[in-house]
C-alpha cells in the first residue's frame, strides 16, 4: 500500500506559521458567515490535518466534525483536542462522508482540496451533507508551478486551481459559486503563491 506522506509530516505540522495562517482564516470565516448565530452552527471541515483551525473555531461554533485521510494527522488532532480541552470537535476518516446522516450549516476546507484527486466526486459527496441553506467555503491555492510540490513525493494532486477551474467544478456538480476572492499571499520554497476563497451554495432546482 502507498505510504501516506502526511503521516510522516503530522508530528511537525503545527508550526507558528501554520497557526498564524489558521488564525487569519478563522477571522475570515467568522466575519463572512452570517446565516445564523455562530453558537448554533454545525460545521464540517475537510482535510482538517492536526485540527488547529477547528480548535480555533470550536469556541464559536456548536460542533465541528472533521475529516482527514491521514491516520498520523488524526492522531495529532486527538492529541491537540486533549491539549486544548476542546470538547466539540471530532475527527473521522473519509468513510465518514458516505455513512453520514448529519446536515451541516457550514462546510469548509483549508489547503486540502488540491490534494484530493477527484474534485467532482468530492463536491458531489458534500452536496449530500450540506443543509439546504448551508454554505461551503473552499480555501485553497491559486494555480502554482509544478515545482511548488517538488518536496512532496509522488504528488498526484492539483497544482492549485484557476478561478475558471473552480467555477467549472462547481457548475458540473450542481453547486454555484456565489463569491470568489483572493484572501492571502505568501512564498514557499522560493515560489510566490496566492490563496483564494470560493463560496459555494447548492444550486436550487
Ligand atoms: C496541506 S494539508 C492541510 C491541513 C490543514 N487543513 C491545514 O491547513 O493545516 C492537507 C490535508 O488534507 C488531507 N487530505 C488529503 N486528501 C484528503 C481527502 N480525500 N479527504 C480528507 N482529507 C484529505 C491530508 O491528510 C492533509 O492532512
Amino acid at each position: 500500500m502507498k505510504e501516506n506522506y502526511f503521516d510522516t509530516l503530522a508530528k511537525g505540522w503545527n508550526t507558528p506559521q501554520r497557526k498564524n495562517t489558521s488564525e487569519n482564516i478563522k477571522e475570515i470565516i467568522l466575519n463572512k458567515f452570517d446565516n445564523k448565530p455562530h453558537s448554533q452552527v454545525k460545521a464540517l471541515e475537510i482535510g482538517a490535518g492536526d485540527g488547529i483551525l477547528a480548535i480555533l473555531l470550536s469556541e464559536h461554533f456548536s460542533k465541528i466534525d472533521c475529516i482527514d485521510s491521514s491516520s498520523g494527522m488524526r492522531e495529532e488532532f486527538l492529541k491537540n483536542k486533549e491539549k486544548f480541552m476542546t470538547e466539540n470537535i471530532f475527527i473521522y476518516d473519509e468513510s465518514f462522508l458516505s455513512d453520514n446522516v448529519h446536515r451541516y450549516d457550514l462546510i469548509y476546507s483549508q489547503k486540502a482540496f488540491h490534494h484530493i484527486v477527484d474534485i467532482e466526486a468530492e463536491l458531489r459527496s458534500l452536496k449530500e451533507v450540506i443543509d439546504k441553506d448551508g454554505v461551503f467555503y473552499l480555501i485553497d491555492l491559486c494555480t502554482v508551478p509544478r515545482e511548488f510540490h517538488n518536496d512532496f513525493p509522488d504528488f498526484d494532486g492539483h497544482d492549485g486551481f484557476s478561478k475558471d477551474e473552480i467555477y467549472t467544478y462547481f457548475e458540473n456538480t450542481g453547486w454555484e459559486v456565489t463569491d470568489y476572492e483572493i484572501i492571502m499571499q505568501g512564498k514557499r520554497n522560493g515560489i510566490d503563491f496566492s490563496m483564494f476563497m470560493a463560496v459555494g451554495k447548492v444550486k436550487q432546482q
